[in-house]
């Protein structure tokens, strides 16, 4: 039994990572494999959510309940994510987005020369902070990934892309794994999570996220 605790409301997820082309058949991507993301959005729907979850690669089934939308570069999940803001109640950024792109990528397969060669790469669109600074934004949750200092980094993610909550996690923790150990942050402070496989976690970070979203609507 789920609490209905997001009924009535709509929640836009990123989930997977974003693959960043060099050619036809090479690019720049990460290790994500969307089980947290996906996790979420399965918990969002079982929560009684409308739910709609932009998706870079994976290679997950969508969960049911889940519309989801296919994109591979970041610039694409951009563009969905702004697309499909109407309504969105909550927006919840769990994506291992690319922070830069090449700057071209090539037509045809780039051929070997046995020369060494240089990748320009230009800084990709943050899609999180763009939604967070709209004015209509919707209550904005931000997930951090990084390697050590994750209290220092996570807290200074949410405040300088003005969040209502990050979920903070270390890569050795929850990158490609199957369970995660997070601490979420708000304007409280810190509260960690005990470790736990990602689909009883995600439970448990949509009941924080509605009991948040919940507040934030009586102010
Ligand atoms: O997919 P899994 O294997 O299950 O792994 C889960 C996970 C480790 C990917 C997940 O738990 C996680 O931490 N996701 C965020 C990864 C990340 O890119 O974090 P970041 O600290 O670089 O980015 C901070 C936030 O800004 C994130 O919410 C991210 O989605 C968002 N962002 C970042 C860059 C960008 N260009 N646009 C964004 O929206």
């Amino acid at each position: 039994f789920t609490p209905k605790v997001l009924a009535g409301r709509k929640v836009l997820l990123t989930a997977g990572p974003t693959f960043e082309p060099v050619d036809p058949v090479r690019g720049l991507t990460n290790s994500s494999s969307g089980k947290m993301g996906y996790s979420l959005a399965r918990a969002c729907a079982h929560a009684g959510a409308e739910v709609v979850m932009v998706s870079g690669p994976t290679g997950l089934p969508a969960p049911d309940g889940v519309r989801r939308i296919g994109v591979v570069r970041a610039l694409d999940m951009r563009d969905a994510v702004i697309a499909e803001l109407d309504g969105v109640d909550v927006f919840i950024a769990v994506a291992a987005v690319a922070d830069y792109r090449p700057e071209a990528s090539a037509e045809h397969k780039v051929k070997k020369s046995g020369e060494s060669m240089t990748l320009t790469l230009v800084p990709n669109p943050d899609i999180l902070s763009e939604v967070a600074a709209r004015p209509d934004a919707p209550f904005c949750v931000g997930f951090a990934a990084e390697s050590r200092d994750l209290d220092t980094y996570a807290e200074g993610k949410r405040q300088t892309k003005r969040l209502q909550m990050v979920v903070g996690n270390l890569v050795q923790d929850g990158l490609g794994t199957d369970d995660n150990q997070v601490v979420l942050y708000d304007a409280d402070g810190r509260h960690p999570l005990p470790r736990a496989a990602k689909g009883e976690l995600a439970g448990v970070i949509v009941s924080a996220i509605a009991e948040r979203f919940g507040r934030s609507l009586l102010r």
